[in-house]
């Protein structure tokens, strides 16, 4: 599919975006180096992006460079930071961040994490602030519980979704910051040192985004290795942000770690994702919005979402998901190139009774699996539910996940959708897909759901078969 085409549907670009809107974007990148060297790049589809027209095929569409460079650029070894994997750098970098908060007001500032393996448990962002890795710079989360602090839940939440409570803090973690960058280098791609770009008064156009990378581990302990990047940003609703942009970023985590989302954009609106590698015990990418009674009375919806090349492996848990919690709506999804193997599933949006909100809007193109267990899946009945307080009538709405133009190899069987009663998933559209599935696991498994699917092997379930020769999946 066409980028461009997907692109308008974004409202910014359907209804013409207001130059300053553009102008004034929050920006934000994370790169980790080594990735380009990687086998998975190469095999990937649409890996590497033309850079004739970076609008067309990139997060850069989103923004424009920084006019001007932060004031103040410091290295994080000024802060006694040690680069050798060992050395705890918690106080370092969380010193550092205290020092570059004064210039917030006085042209923002830089810090900069040199080529080494820094080793570190939880530090928070600061505004106007750019995190740069150089060339050859990873951040290692440290294995020691005592870094990583419980801090109070998001309202939309009531709770830690992890646990009763508070939540475990992030690696790197911010709230109510405006203009943010995290970036790295990445020489080949010429997109990807993406300088931040977002003055306050267009920063106050979206409410309340939230960003998650990496975080949420309970066991941490047991983590089998250290190669971890997370980021947590989250705005409240006094600082607001626009855009967000990820790209160029590696996120490790062990794959046998529950609670390790690799980047999760909840109640954000606006954020593009583009070019990561992503490991981990728990989804690649989750889009949320809030869970149950807390999500629908904050209402505060994850839109206008971009997700591109993004490839990676999680055995228990999916590529892309959406939901469980998305009590405050999930507008307006593009995934595009995603190529997700070894994994339980690739797309997999999850619901239930008592979340209300909705999901629609959602179409996931080009998508390339290998031996996933469940390569389509649609779910309902997670049953958790933050306390006792949730709404048994609160239904969500899913309504027009459009999925094209898939190849799945070892395939465990087909697509399993599974709506809810009296919320019927309408709307869906399944074209030119083709699923080699191993066994005798060819017959898909659907309820409650409606919709159209064209060109798809093994042959769709009933509900999706169309009797009439002019579709609007076909066309779509
Ligand atoms: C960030 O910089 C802008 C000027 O560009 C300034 O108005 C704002 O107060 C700064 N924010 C913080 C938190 O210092
Ligand atoms: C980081 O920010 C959180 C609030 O989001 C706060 O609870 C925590 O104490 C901060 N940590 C540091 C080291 O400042
Ligand atoms: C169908 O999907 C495959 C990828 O699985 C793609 O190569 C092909 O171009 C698609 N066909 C059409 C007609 O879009
Ligand atoms: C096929 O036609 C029948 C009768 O008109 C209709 O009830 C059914 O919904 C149609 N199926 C689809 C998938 O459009």
């Amino acid at each position: 599919m066409d980028v461009r085409v997907m692109l308008r549907s974004f409202p910014c670009r359907r209804h013409g975006c207001p130059a300053s809107l553009r102008l004034l974007s929050l920006a934000m990148t994370l790169g980790v180096v080594g990735l380009l060297s990687w086998p998975w790049l190469q095999t990937a589809p649409a890996a590497a992006p033309s850079h004739e027209d970076p609008d067309r095929h990139s997060c850069a569409g989103f923004y424009r460079p920084a006019a001007t460079p932060r004031r103040a650029v410091f290295s994080v070894e000024h802060f006694g930071a040690v680069g050798d994997g060992r050395t705890s750098n918690t106080e370092a970098f969380r010193k550092a961040v205290r020092h570059l908060e004064s210039f917030g007001d006085k042209g923002g500032s830089q810090l900069n994490v040199p080529r080494g393996r820094w080793l570190t448990g939880s530090f928070n962002l600061t505004s106007n602030f750019t995190l740069f890795l150089e060339e050859g710079a990873v951040i290692l989360g440290s294995q020691d519980p005592g870094e990583w602090p419980v801090i109070d839940p998001l309202p939309s939440y009531g709770r830690g979704r992890e646990r009763l409570g508070g939540r475990h803090i992030s690696l790197i973690h911010g709230d109510g910051l405006s203009d943010v960058v995290v970036t790295g280098v990445l020489s080949q791609l010429p997109t990807q040192s993406i300088p931040l770009v977002c003055k306050e008064e267009i920063c106050s156009f979206v409410d309340y985004p939230s960003f998650v990378l990496g975080h949420r581990t309970e066991r941490k302990h047991r983590w089998a290795r250290q190669d971890l990047v997370g980021l947590l940003v989250e705005q409240d609703a006094a600082a607001h942000a626009g855009y967000v942009v990820l790209k160029d970023l590696t996120v490790l985590a062990p794959l046998h770690s529950p609670n390790t989302d690799g980047i999760d954009p909840d109640s954000s609106s606006h954020v593009c994702i583009e070019d990561c590698y992503i490991e981990s015990g728990d989804d690649l990418v989750a889009v949320k919005s809030g869970w149950d009674q807390y999500g629908i009375s904050v209402a505060r919806p994850s839109t206008d979402i971009i997700i591109r090349r993004v490839s990676g492996t999680t055995p228990t848990c999916s590529g892309i998901g959406i939901g469980s919690e998305m009590s405050g709506g999930v507008n307006n999804v593009v995934v595009e190139g995603l190529h997700v193997w070894d994994s339980a599933a690739a797309v997999r949006i999850k619901t239930d009774v008592g979340r209300g909100g909705y999901i629609t809007n959602v179409k996931l193109t080009d998508l390339r699996m290998e031996r996933i267990k469940v390569p389509i899946r649609f779910s309902r009945g997670s049953n958790d539910h933050p306390d006792e307080g949730w709404d048994p009538k609160a239904l969500p709405r899913i309504k027009g996940v459009h999925i094209a133009n898939v190849i799945g190899f070892e395939v465990g069987k087909a697509p399993v959708l599974e709506g809810i009663k009296d919320a019927v998933f309408e709307d869906l559209c399944i074209r030119n897909v083709t699923l080699f599935v191993k066994k005798q696991e060819v017959k898909w498994q659907c309820e409650f759901v409606t919709g159209e699917a064209y060109d798809v092997s093994p042959v769709p379930c009933e509900d999706l078969r169309s009797n009439s020769s002019s579709s609007w999946c076909r066309e779509s």
